[in-house]
């Protein structure tokens, strides 16, 4: 990491583990090749980035995410009426459930899930809100050879159930003030447990807590333990980082090495975010 060297940027590391706030990087504006050529090496780099002052308008944001790829149109969630591409993440003061509270990699339960996500901060509370990430690459790494080649073999079973199903606790919590639609798809999407960044080639844990519905060719009561084991294995603190919101910040999280996790401890208070998520490929 240490020696990528940087000349529109600043890169400024947040952790041991991952995550890096960004300086002299105007999102609202047409980037320049070598500005945003730097952001990508950033972005491969530390895995998560946040650049806090911005300006930024559900249409520059979008344009901002259409640098990295197509955009997503989430399955579920209502879009803003007037971008398509961007969908609100809020939560009212009276709201009871917050959007993405555990640990999740975003569209795991689709067949192809999200290559990044960039949320962005109108408002957010005077304290709490804060939003968590874990690097899984050092997750992966940080096992032993033999747990790490019995992962290689397995395949993860994945489903929106807990999350868009007719009992999904946001449906279940009392007032929710995000359009999220309970239409989901019953049926189990696989992705292997260990997959290999595209980009970058390193190997990393692909987990997602919130989403993982077994093991494949496993019954239930054998995969719970190993899932158990990996939930808390991911979400060791030294893998960790932790994102203090600003208005105006903007975090851009790779969702093929990283899980994150939003922290609901600020009841009666209110946090708006706009969300844009490029496109991802297949796991493998
Ligand atoms: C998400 O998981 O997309 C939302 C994260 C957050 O609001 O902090």
């Amino acid at each position: 990491m240490a020696d990528i060297a940087f000349e529109r940027i600043e890169v400024r590391p947040l952790a041991g583990s991952l995550g890096a706030e960004i300086a002299g990087a105007d999102l609202a504006k047409d980037l320049d090749n070598q500005t945003f050529d730097e952001i990508h090496r950033a972005f491969l780099a530390h895995h998560v980035l946040f650049f806090h002052d911005q300006a930024l308008t559900p249409q520059s944001q979008a344009a901002f995410g259409r640098r990295f790829g197509p955009l997503n149109r989430h399955p579920y969630v209502k879009p803003l009426p007037d971008a398509p591409d961007v969908f609100a993440i809020v939560k009212e003061p009276e709201d009871a459930h917050h959007f993405g509270n555990g640990w999740h990699t975003d569209l795991s339960y689709t067949e192809k899930p999200a290559y990044g996500t960039m949320l962005y901060a109108l408002e957010v509370p005077p304290y709490g809100g804060d939003t968590m990430f874990t690097n899984l690459h050092l997750a992966y790494e940080a096992l032993s050879d033999g747990m790490q080649k019995m992962l290689a073999k397995l395949t993860g079973l994945y489903s929106n159930a807990r999350t868009y199903g007719p009992n999904a606790q946001r449906f279940k919590d009392g007032v929710l003030s995000m359009a999220v639609s309970q239409q989901f798809e019953p049926g189990r999407v696989e992705h292997p447990l260990v997959r290999t960044h595209p980009e970058t080639g390193r190997k990393s844990l692909y987990f997602s807590e919130l989403h993982m519905a077994g093991i494949k060719d496993m019954k239930d009561e054998e995969a719970a333990p190993i899932l158990k084991f990996l939930a808390q294995h991911a979400a060791r603190p030294e893998f960790t980082c932790r994102l203090r919101w600003r208005k105006g910040s903007l975090a851009f999280w790779d969702n093929r090495c990283t899980a994150h996790y939003a922290i609901d401890d600020f009841q009666g208070m209110r946090r708006a975010m706009h969300r844009v998520t490029v496109e991802g490929d297949r796991p493998f």
